[in-house]
């Protein structure tokens, strides 16, 4: 199916990381993508973007009318509830659809929404732009160069949102009812009950946030590297962090597990909140080398992946540097994205991949309730 048109996409959601990124990139891939329906549940807010944009643009503040709206190709979801309802109802209504993670709450719905997509023959691609920098493809290749990998150390320093977007004239409009949110992030934890069998609240809380939020990212990171996901964690540790408590803010984090190949992965993922630079490092430490990469923080065009390899040449020892270009992780999946509803590209970050963070996650928290006695049972183990 070749379209020549550009995609007339719809977007739900009009939030931080629209402003911030989707909306520049997609006018810079305008040859690509037109905007033809905006939604949020902000009337104003909705209003004000269609009418910033070019070309004429439907607003709306209920998703569902996006779904329905016969003159969309695809669909762009930048909630932050729980999305399986809404990439439901977009592939049966024969959308295209490219969905900010998390994905959803569990692995089934995560297993549905891929066999949905196959059914309605339409694209579903999660929106894990790490998958798409362009320094992924050297650092899966430069892997190799290392020996057998014997840990694997991937380390997050995460600031709060607010200081690492102070470049962004952020529009956040009062005509939002806080109930519809709260509604929809209530729903999220509910379900979260459903994937860690009525673990604890802050047990579910830390799985609905940091880790659906920001840790599903690193593991999304491991599958494109090829590293792959461990089946469970040894060891797990939160702090400041309280079984029977209930957080205003994410603890930090602390996972070691066996990755099956004579390797170790130990994840740490710090919330640092008033620090703004987001820092995320993976080490891979092998018999015969050593491999760095750092990737950019979320919102900052300019910041681009490096990838740092160490090693022996006959006896010589030498370091080499690889830089990204230019075009972000973010560029390239929007990029893929089209490619994949154009021309029948595979996808990359697909909803198969999101089932194992998820599972994966899940083992996080079962292996951190463990440490305290107690025993979580994830949707997996069921
Ligand atoms: N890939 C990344 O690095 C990255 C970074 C930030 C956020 N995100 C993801 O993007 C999504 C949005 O995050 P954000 O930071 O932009 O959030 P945000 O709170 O800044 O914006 C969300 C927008 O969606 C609107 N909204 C909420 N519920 C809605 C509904 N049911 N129907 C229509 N509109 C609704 C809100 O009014 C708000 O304008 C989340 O899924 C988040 O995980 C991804």
């Amino acid at each position: 199916m070749a379209m020549e048109q550009p995609i007339r996409l719809g977007v739900v959601g009009l939030g931080l990381i629209w402003q911030a990124v989707h909306m520049p990139n997609l006018l810079a891939l305008r040859d690509r993508f037109q905007v033809t329906h905006v939604c949020d549940l902000s009337a104003s807010l909705a209003k004000s973007t269609a009418s910033d944009l070019p070309g004429a643009v439907t607003s709306s503040t209920d998703w569902r009318s996006v779904c329905d709206d016969p003159d969309l190709d695809a669909i762009l979801f930048l909630t932050p509830g729980d999305h399986a309802p809404q990439v439901l109802r977009a592939l049966q209504a024969g959308k295209h659809v490219l969905v900010e993670k998390p994905l959803c709450v569990t692995v089934r719905e995560a297993r549905d929404l891929e066999r949905a997509a196959a059914a309605a023959n339409r694209v579903l691609q999660v929106a894990y732009m790490k998958m798409y920098d362009p320094i992924i493809e050297q650092a899966r290749e430069s892997l190799a160069s290392v020996g057998a990998r014997r840990i694997v150390r991937v380390t997050v320093l995460n600031p709060a949102d607010a200081p690492q977007f102070d470049h962004v004239a952020l529009r956040r409009p009062a005509d939002v009812d806080p109930a519809a949110i709260e509604a929809d992030s209530a729903y999220a934890l509910e379900r979260s009950g459903e994937a860690l069998g009525d673990a604890p609240l802050a047990l579910r809380q830390l799985y609905w946030g940091a880790l659906l939020g920001s840790v599903c990212h690193e593991l999304s990171l491991l599958r494109a590297l090829g590293i792959g996901l461990p089946e469970r964690f040894e060891a797990a540790r939160a702090w400041p962090f309280r079984l029977d408590g209930s957080a205003t803010e994410p603890p930090c984090l602390h996972g070691v597990a066996d990755l099956g190949d004579g390797s170790e992965l130990q994840l740490s993922w710090a919330w640092l909140p008033d620090y703004p630079d987001y820092t995320e490092e993976v080490a891979v430490f092998g018999t015969q080398g050593r491999l760095r990469l750092e990737m950019p923080g979320p919102y900052l065009p300019a910041h681009r992946a490096s990838l740092h390899l160490e090693g022996v040449s006959n006896g010589i020892r030498a370091s080499t540097t690889y830089r990204a270009g230019h075009t972000t992780g973010f560029v390239r999946e929007l990029e893929a994205f089209a490619a994949s509803a154009t021309e029948g590209a595979p996808v990359l970050s697909t909803a198969a991949g999101a089932a194992a963070d998820l599972a994966c996650l899940q083992q996080f928290v079962a292996a951190l309730a463990a440490g305290s006695g107690i025993a979580v049972k994830t949707e997996v183990v069921a």
